[in-house]
């Protein structure tokens, strides 16, 4: 599974970056207007931080032609650059001319396998299912992302399943169980999914038993030099 950061922090990119299982970045205009800076060279910043993982960057425009010319303009700024569309007539317009084009398309807003199987007869690159915001209606995001699922091994659809709206490790987890392509989580859940306070315990017991029995063992930098040095 590939993990996306569901950001557009660049203080949360660069700490998930630096731990080098971040796979790429999803934004949406709510996400990117939180940042407060100018758009191109913010997003620019975040493919520099991921490169080679993918920038996904949604179009702001409700009619097929200023999506065409804003998901031009954002695949023209940087080749690991991903255009979402919202899921309506006039995106599905326009990504079929982008398609052809050779742009990629992360297909966003969607709730539903009816959905999800329109998407994929199009030839997106990228479903985003909200599996949080089904929940929070009180529908089973969970269950609409394993019908998603059964549809596209049913056909072999080769759009990338992106579970999106991730508010917790259990849907990461779940999705992964599912076999979905990409998650996409926000930092908190990113954070989460390293933590077991088990570890934490195992961690403390080690170092207290080490240190109880320091000054047997030495210092474990200076027996190691002096280890190369008698060799
Ligand atoms: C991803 O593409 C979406 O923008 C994102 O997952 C939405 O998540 P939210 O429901 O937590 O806002």
């Amino acid at each position: 599974m590939k993990f996306f950061l569901d950001t557009a922090n660049l203080e949360e990119i660069r700490q998930a970056a630096s731990l080098g299982v971040l796979d790429g970045i999803t934004t949406n205009p709510s996400l990117v207007a939180k940042e407060k800076r100018p758009f191109r060279e913010h997003i620019l910043e975040i493919c520099e931080i991921v490169k080679p993982g993918v920038v996904n960057v949604e179009v702001v425009s409700t009619d097929t032609a200023g999506m065409l010319r804003e998901g031009r303009e954002f695949a023209s700024w940087h080749p690991n650059i991903v255009v979402k569309v919202p899921m309506t007539p006039d995106g599905l317009r326009a990504l079929n001319t982008l398609v052809r084009e050779g742009i990629r398309i992360n297909v966003t807003l969607v709730f539903s396998p009816a959905q999800a199987l329109i998407v994929a007869k199009a030839g997106a690159y990228f479903v985003s299912p909200f599996l949080g915001r089904l929940d929070d209606v009180a529908q089973d995001g969970l269950g609409v992302l394993h019908e998603i699922l059964t549809i596209y091994r049913a056909y072999n659809f080769q759009t990338q399943v992106l579970a999106a709206s991730l508010r917790h490790p259990i849907h990461v987890v779940e999705a992964a169980k599912m076999g979905a392509h990409i998650g996409t989580m926000p930092f908190k859940v990113f954070e989460q999914l390293f933590k077991h306070p088990l570890t934490d315990r195992g961690l403390e017991g080690f170092l207290k038993d080490w240190e109880k029995a320091r000054e047997v063992l030495g210092d474990i930098v200076q027996a190691a030099t002096a280890g190369k040095r008698g060799r």
